[in-house]
């Protein structure tokens, strides 16, 4: 189905920004990845589009450190067809100089608060920890900025299924204090690949 047909096609990386002057035009629609550092935001885009080196993935907080755009669909289709994946800096620790961070927060509030054809951001909460307060400091920005939103769980491979089910009952609390947001929350594991085809017709169906 159109999900499928979506991600089946060719994903290319467009470019690395690092000032809103650098963003591509404002002529697709977008879906974002935001979340903590090390939560799996990268390694969630090699999940949806099957490529494991898509996005450059790492062990180290603080891994990207520009806003990557992917192209769904190859960037040379009409872009009315197609949409951007775009995979972002973390917020929260990262091992990185202070000032560089500073940087990068900076430029992910303008995004998140500035793009137009921004049609979804995706709030990814890592399922052993929930929603910490810079997740909520995130999930404020968004429902001041009016920007779609939905909560994403990872690596729900890493823990039992009473920890993920605690978990979901602490962000499905949490979101219920922000109205704005989706309140469906989506239970992934980018290395299991469960909820992978779920995100797949989310983002596919946004129009
Ligand atoms: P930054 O770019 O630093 O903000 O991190 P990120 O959010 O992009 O995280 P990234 O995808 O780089 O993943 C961080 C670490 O978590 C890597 O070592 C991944 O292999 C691991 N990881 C990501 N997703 C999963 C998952 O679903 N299951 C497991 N077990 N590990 C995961
Ligand atoms: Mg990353």
């Amino acid at each position: 189905e159109k999900g499928r047909l979506l991600f089946a096609g060719p994903v290319t990386f467009v470019k690395g920004v690092v000032a809103m002057s650098g963003l591509p035009p404002a002529d697709r629609l977008e879906v974002c990845f935001a979340g903590r550092s090390n939560v799996g935001k990268s390694s969630l885009i090699n999940a949806l589009t099957g490529r494991k080196t898509l996005a450059r993935a790492s062990n180290t907080p603080g891994r990207t450190q520009e806003i990557n755009f992917f192209a769904l669909g190859g960037d040379h289709h009409a872009p009315s067809e197609h949409k951007y994946l775009v995979d972002l800096p973390g917020y929260g620790y990262a091992e990185a100089p202070v000032a560089i961070v500073a940087k990068w927060q900076a430029l992910l509030k303008q995004y998140l608060q500035g793009r137009q054809t921004l049609r979804r951001a995706f709030v990814l909460i890592d399922t052993r920890h929930g929603v910490k307060s810079v997740d909520e400091d995130i999930l404020t920005l968004l429902d001041r900025s009016a920007v779609p939103y939905q909560a994403v769980l990872t690596k729900a491979d890493k823990v039992s299924t009473t920890e993920r089910d605690a978990t979901i009952e602490q962000v499905k609390a949490a979101l219920n204090r922000h109205p704005a947001a989706y309140p469906e929350l989506v239970v992934t594991s980018s290395e299991k690949g469960d909820g992978i085809e779920t995100l797949r017709s989310i983002i596919a169906t946004l129009e």
